[in-house]
């Protein structure tokens, strides 16, 4: 059910997302609850929250990547309900899982909706930046939101003078659109096949990029095969600069590696998920969307 949320709130920072509590706080002059964390010698997690939160409206925020965010976000949920919350929102810039939002095969689980329903036990709605795909929201027991990262990454984009935006597919044109709004540029998409979780194949696509400063922008950047292969493409049809945009930069594996042996110019992603290529920030999307009436 929308609300109208009354901003400032109670800000509780999980650790994987800390610069974006911290912009949220400033953002919307919200008090950042002072908390306490350790490993035990198992490495088992203690949590504690500091200061008094009962009866007041508070915000979790904490990336659900790598695993062991998961869990602390469970425990910060928690610990705020123990404490007599009023009202809890858990924000999550990035949701992982949420590629597996399907029974690929039978015998699979849905993970991205087993993940949901368990966030969704100790909090009263959710926010999520750019989910992979919009109706992973339907998997949460509570109200869940999503805004995107596009304004963003585009407006970081226009200083970079973008003659095209690619989407690496065509399911995320609409993405490579509005961003090309914002940079006043053309917008096209490559033609993407996956062939399994590691491979893709890109197939050529007579584009206009020789000459050009192209800007590829897409959700995920996780092994970086999506984007290498498309800035190879673009290369050999002779565009001038190439940069990848991203929303979550996981950078796994050889990732970076695959994106700097294939020629990009530079890499850029949001803080999300923390990284030296943490150029753009999310909090504006985020209190946008809570200074909305549509949360
Ligand atoms: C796929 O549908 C996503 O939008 C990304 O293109 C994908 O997750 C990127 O993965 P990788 O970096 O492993 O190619």
């Amino acid at each position: 059910m929308a609300i109208h949320l009354v901003i400032p709130m109670y800000i509780i920072s999980g650790s994987a997302s800390k610069t974006v509590a911290e912009d949220l706080s400033h953002d919307t002059k919200s008090y950042l609850v002072k908390t306490e964390s350790k490993r035990f010698p198992d490495d088992e997690l203690y949590i504690r929250i500091l200061e008094d939160i009962s009866d007041e409206h508070v915000l979790i925020i904490q990336s659900t990547y790598p695993d062991r965010n998961i869990i602390e976000l469970f425990l910060l949920q928690d610990a705020a309900e123990e404490a007599g919350a009023k009202e809890i929102t858990t924000i999550i810039p990035y949701f992982g899982y949420a590629r597996q939002d399907t029974k690929f095969k039978e015998g699979e689980p849905i993970s991205a909706k087993a993940l949901a329903a368990l966030i969704s036990l100790k909090t009263d709605r959710v926010i999520t930046v750019d989910p992979h795909k919009e109706h992973i929201l339907d998997f949460f027991d509570v109200s869940a939101f999503s805004c995107s990262a596009v304004t963003e990454i585009a407006r970081y984009l226009e200083k970079k003078n973008i003659n095209l935006v690619l989407a690496p597919d065509k399911g995320a044109v609409d993405r490579a659109e509005s961003a090309s709004k914002i940079i006043n540029c053309d917008f096209d998409y490559l033609e993407k096949t996956r062939i399994d979780g590691k491979t893709i194949q890109i197939k050529t696509k007579n584009l206009e990029v020789k000459n050009k400063n192209v800007a590829i922008i897409d959700d995920i950047i996780s092994t970086g095969g999506t984007m290498a292969k498309s800035i190879k493409e673009l290369r050999k049809q002779g565009a001038k600069k190439v940069y990848v945009s991203c929303t979550h930069g996981l950078f796994a594996g050889e990732a970076l590696k695959k994106l700097t042996n294939s020629g990009c110019d530079e890499i850029i992603s949001t803080d999300t998920i923390n990284s030296q290529f943490s150029k753009v920030k999310i909090a504006p999307c985020i209190s946008r969307l809570l200074k909305s009436k549509i949360v």
